[in-house]
């Protein structure tokens, strides 16, 4: 039991998992405003100069070309599409999938309207 007590990290935080995924969303966040927003836009709904033509580029509007899973997501990610490059051997593995949990994210809480009645105060 003292050897429980010990270890490092075990007591100070009480949500592990809920402490990762912030810092996944805060590195995804990342990501995207220095890979993807010249295109996307900083709030994702792509309009851009590079990017307003494609209806698809709009990352906000709960319309996919795919079916916005996040399976489609790190596809796109990694192979790309003409006018966007890919972007598999530019980002690591961890930093697509932290992309791709910032792009649902996104796209979530800007489609959502009552998950964003439920975060705000009465
Ligand atoms: C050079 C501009 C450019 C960059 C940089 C770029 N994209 Fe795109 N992206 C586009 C365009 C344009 C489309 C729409 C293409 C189409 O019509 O299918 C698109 C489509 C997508 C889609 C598919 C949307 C759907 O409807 O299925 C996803 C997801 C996406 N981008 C995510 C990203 C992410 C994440 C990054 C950064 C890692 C990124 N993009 C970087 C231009 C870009």
């Amino acid at each position: 039991m003292a050897l429980l007590a010990a270890l490092p990290g075990c007591r100070r935080s009480p949500l592990p998992e809920e402490a990762s995924a912030d810092r996944d969303m805060a590195a995804g966040a990342r990501i995207f405003q220095r890979k993807c927003a010249s295109c996307h836009n900083t709030n994702g709904d792509g309009r851009t100069i590079l990017a307003g033509h494609f209806p698809y580029a709009n990352l906000i509007d709960g319309r996919w070309r795919s079916d916005g899973s996040a399976a489609a997501i790190e596809r796109q990610i990694r192979r790309g599409k003409d006018p966007m490059p890919k972007f598999e051997g530019k980002l690591t593995d961890e930093e697509i999938r932290q992309t791709v949990a910032y792009v649902l994210a996104l796209s979530k809480s800007a489609s959502a309207p009552d998950a964003r009645r439920a975060a705000s105060p009465p």
